[in-house]
């Protein structure tokens, strides 16, 4: 048996040449092996590119990544031990290669057993020095670098390709706390390795649960705009609702009651102006259950104490910041100018001899003349001059004015119009029209009203819509967050599908923003209520992120468009889901269109194939480590191979994903048209079912 430092010396390589930060460049032995090594003990191939090779320093040994091998003749090749003076110098094939250092592997021998444990650690410690020793690691050591001693790594996603017996462990509260996105090309197995962390999760707990009697508590949710994820998980039975649109026993149920007084406008694009405020007053009333019209002087006092509040909190703004941004400035503009258009309306409603007449048509004018100096056509495009805090100050007496001038209206605690507080969605078109028939004075006005009520009953119409918005028997609230996220004991199951493959491709855009900011605020709120302040985990998969959560563009930024609201949605959940225990998880095939606030915010990152040059530059921006010779190998990563990296492995790692059976894959295989063309794989054809089916004519 050798000893220990003839064990170290069989392990050299090579020796350190030159040093820089992000690249070491490293000189082998004539007699280190080539192509297969046989002195670690076991037969590893080397050198190889991706390989790991160490160099001992004071605290244990810098771990450092092969990212070039090649030869280069070197006019004075190292001799070792005899005399050749008399010999003519040619130039010499010297074998070098380029490592990057990426860790730091720490030793610790145990005193009775005298075992040697490895750990990893991110970063590192001390850079190697010219002449240093390059060792080549133990399978023991590799296994520490891949697969990490670390106990909390307990989700087991793969292997190494470079070293075959090492399983690639993951932490789930790393991998899932700070966000992962899953980027790769089509077809590169971004979804089977979504549905597979998913799986082993589940696995992983039901192993390692406390209490054998009662279910694990994970909370997975998964927005599936293609339908795929049904299949991967029909295996797992009671364990797994799957929501799909039209399903008898589990339909998808989104009542348009849910949705926020954003989101009404964004799926009715109500201008700003008459349709917004009226949408507004709709939804208050139909859900503080009034659908009958309340007396002309309570409105004119909700309207006055509406808008007083928000030149309250323009004051109190002080230094100008929210107005003098181009948004909020516009939004400020559209503010007064709204206020012109109720204030001229109640104008002409109030009787001839009521005293506040004189004090509305005062607030009118002055909010006219607000409007005049700020907003200035400019060669047939308005453009917004910002106010001063005194200019708003002179709004406050006009709007008590008016306030007083009416008989008093006790201060009703106000129904939001943006709660979830149910009501029948159906009335809410008439309730518009109603309220339109009792405030619009002149016909321009209620055609234009008529323009969105049209829109609402049109929406409520569409044949497969309408049964997910307006369902003939909706759940209860909580019945509703019950199933989607989760019940208390886990008995409903650990993952939740949401099928969104028959919703119409025109609101995919506005359901998944719904269902976004609902999963987000009720991990708030959740958060909220309990008596220790703890938060639920919860893991929210997005598919075919880069749709849903689009870079913004300037041009953009006035509109309230259902996808600017499901960006925001996910843009927060980025930004502040952490904090209620809610993880993200986004998979995209174009992370160049993914928004950017979104991608900074993830901090693991499971790579696929990725060939596009903007793709792949993105990648190299965003991730931490130095990892420039792995990411090189992207374009050319074979299915299920990625390279994983960030916050949930102290060095980047190619993974060979573990495979998945076929009945536990999401319905996605590549096209087979040979099969087809062959005859060899019928597939009937029936056009006249497809467009009935498209047209909407009943079957
Ligand atoms: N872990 C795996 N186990 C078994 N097969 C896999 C695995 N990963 C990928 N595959 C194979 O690769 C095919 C494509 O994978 P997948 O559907 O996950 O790609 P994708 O990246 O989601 O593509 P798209 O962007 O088009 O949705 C699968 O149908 C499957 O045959
Ligand atoms: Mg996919």
């Amino acid at each position: 048996m050798s000893s220990f430092i003839e064990r170290i010396s069989e392990l050299v390589v090579g020796s350190v040449e030159s040093v820089s930060p992000d690249a070491v460049s490293v000189l082998l032995e004539l007699d280190a092996p080539q192509a297969t090594a046989l002195n670690t003990g076991t037969p590893t191939a080397f050198p190889r590119l991706n390989g790991y090779v160490l160099i001992p320093n004071e605290t244990g040994a810098t771990v450092a990544h092969i990212i070039w091998i090649g030869i280069e003749r070197s006019p004075y090749p190292k001799r070792s031990g005899f005399k050749d003076f008399g010999l003519i110098d040619l130039p010499f094939p010297l074998r070098k290669m380029t490592v990057t250092p990426v860790g730091t592997l720490t030793a610790r021998r145990e005193r009775e057993t005298g075992v040697t444990h490895y750990n990893l650690v991110r970063g590192v410690v001390a850079f190697p020095s010219v002449g240093d020793q390059v060792l080549m690691p133990t399978p023991e050591q590799v296994e520490a670098i891949i697969a990490g001693k670390d106990t909390d790594r307990r989700v087991p996603i793969g292997i190494s390709p470079l070293a075959s017996t090492a399983k690639i462990m993951v932490d789930p509260d790393k991998l899932f706390g700070r966000h992962l996105a899953v980027l790769g090309n089509t077809g590169s197995g971004k979804s089977c390795t979504v549905a597979g962390l998913v799986r082993w999760s589940i696995e992983a707990a039901d192993r390692a649960k406390r209490d054998s009697a009662t279910a694990i508590n994970t909370r997975f949710i998964i927005l599936d705009p293609n339908g795929e994820y049904s299949r991967a998980f029909a295996d797992l039975t009671g364990r797994v609702r799957v929501f799909r649109a039209g399903d008898e026993e589990n339909p998808f149920l989104l009542p348009a009651w849910m949705w926020n007084s954003h989101e009404w406008t964004a799926v009715t694009h109500a201008q700003p102006g008459a349709q917004r405020p009226l949408l507004m007053q709709s939804l208050r009333d139909l859900r503080a259950g009034r659908s009958t019209r309340e007396p002309l002087h309570v409105g004119i006092v909700r309207q006055v104490r509406l808008f007083k509040s928000r030149t309250l909190a323009y004051i109190a703004d002080g230094t100008g910041t929210s107005y003098t941004d181009f948004v909020p400035l516009l939004n400020c503009c559209h503010l007064f100018q709204n206020l012109v258009e109720v204030m001229r309306d109640f104008e002409g409603r109030v009787e001839e001899a009521d005293p506040a007449r004189e004090h509305i048509q005062a607030l009118a004018a002055r909010a006219e003349e607000f409007v005049a100096r700020h907003v200035v056509q400019r060669g047939g495009r308005p453009t917004y001059n910002a106010p001063n805090v005194a200019e708003f100050q002179t709004f406050i007496p006009l709007f008590d004015a008016v306030e007083q001038a009416l008989p008093a209206v006790p201060m009703a605690e106000e129904i939001s119009e943006d709660a979830p507080t149910p009501f029948d969605v159906r009335l809410i078109a008439d309730h518009v029209d109603a309220l339109s028939a009792d405030t619009a004075t002149n016909a321009n006005v209620a055609n234009f009203i008529a323009t969105l009520t049209l829109r609402i009953r049109s929406l409520l119409a569409d044949r497969r819509l309408s049964p997910v918005i307006a369902p003939e028997h909706p759940p209860t609230f909580a019945n509703w967050l019950e199933g989607l996220l989760g019940n208390a004991a886990g008995s409903n199951g650990q993952v939740a599908i949401i099928d969104l493959s028959l919703i119409p491709a025109d609101v995919t855009h506005i359901v998944i923003a719904v269902l976004g900011r609902i999963v987000f605020e009720a991990s708030q709120r959740y958060q909220k209520q309990h008596a220790e302040g703890k938060a639920l985990p919860t893991v929210l998969i997005l598919e075919e992120a880069h749709t849903f959560v689009h870079k913004g563009t300037e041009d953009e930024a006035d509109i309230v468009s259902p996808s600017r609201l499901c960006r925001q949605a996910f843009e927060r959940i980025a930004r502040e889901g952490r904090k209620f225990g809610l993880g993200l998880v986004l998979s995209s095939q174009r992370p160049y269109e993914l928004s950017p606030t979104v991608l900074a915010q993830c901090n693991t990152f499971l790579l696929h194939r990725l060939v596009n040059d903007a793709d792949q530059n993105l990648v190299a921006r965003l991730v931490p480590d130095n990892v420039a010779g792995l990411l090189k190998e992207l374009p050319s990563l074979p299915t299920r191979l990625a390279v994983l990296l960030g916050w949930a492995t102290p060095i980047p790692v190619l993974v060979e994903v573990n495979e998945l059976f076929d009945y536990q894959r999401p319905r996605s295989a590549d096209p087979d048209f040979w099969e087809v063309w062959t005859l060899a794989n019928p597939r009937p054809v029936d056009w006249p079912r497809v467009a009935r089916e498209w047209t909407g004519d009943e079957e």
